[in-house]
């Protein structure tokens, strides 16, 4: 059985990893809107990793026989500068949630749950992968020359290779 302070730490990450998916989904969004859709695609399926993550807490605070709430998701933003402006807040994004997976594996320490402590070492590991891709991005959009032509139009079409981890039926 979890703490009621465990429990309530981890439907706030719940929402944490919906609004993830909220954010990548509106950068999905703003990719279209300037006919990126290698970027696109890379975020689309960065929505539905999220919403896995999202998922998988959820599944575990039910079978620990807690409950699950639901709170709103905040709205994210809707515009950026440029692909590198938004692949820079990506990164950032998940270094930030790097810091709430870290504070909730202080608190499964603390209140001596060590079940938590073990299911959140997959999230501890997937933040790793989760900081290394939004910032290799971040490189080699750099490294392509940044935002404007021939450099950005071949990361575009490298992004756009991204396998999207849920399969979506045809439009
Ligand atoms: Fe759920 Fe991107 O961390």
């Amino acid at each position: 059985m979890l703490s009621e302070k465990m429990e309530k730490a981890l439907n706030q990450q719940i929402n944490a990893e919906m609004y993830s998916a909220y954010l990548y989904l509106s950068m999905a969004s703003y990719f279209e809107s300037v006919d990126l859709e290698g970027c696109a695609r890379w975020m689309k399926a960065q929505t539905q990793e999220e919403m896995i993550h999202a998922m998988k807490i959820y599944d575990y605070v039910i079978e620990r026989g807690g409950r699950v709430l639901l709170e709103g998701i905040k709205a994210p933003q809707q515009e950026w500068d440029s692909a590198l402006a938004v692949f820079e807040h990506a990164y950032e994004h998940e270094q930030y949630v790097t810091s709430l997976i870290n504070s909730l594996m202080n608190l499964s320490i603390e209140e001596k749950d060590h079940a938590t402590q073990i299911f959140l070492q997959w999230f501890v590991s997937e933040q790793v992968e989760e900081e290394a891709s939004a910032s290799g991005v971040v490189q080699r959009l750099k490294l392509a020359g940044g935002d404007q032509g021939g450099g950005l139009f071949m990361v575009d079409k490298e992004l756009g290779q991204r396998a999207l981890p849920i399969s979506m039926p045809a439009a």
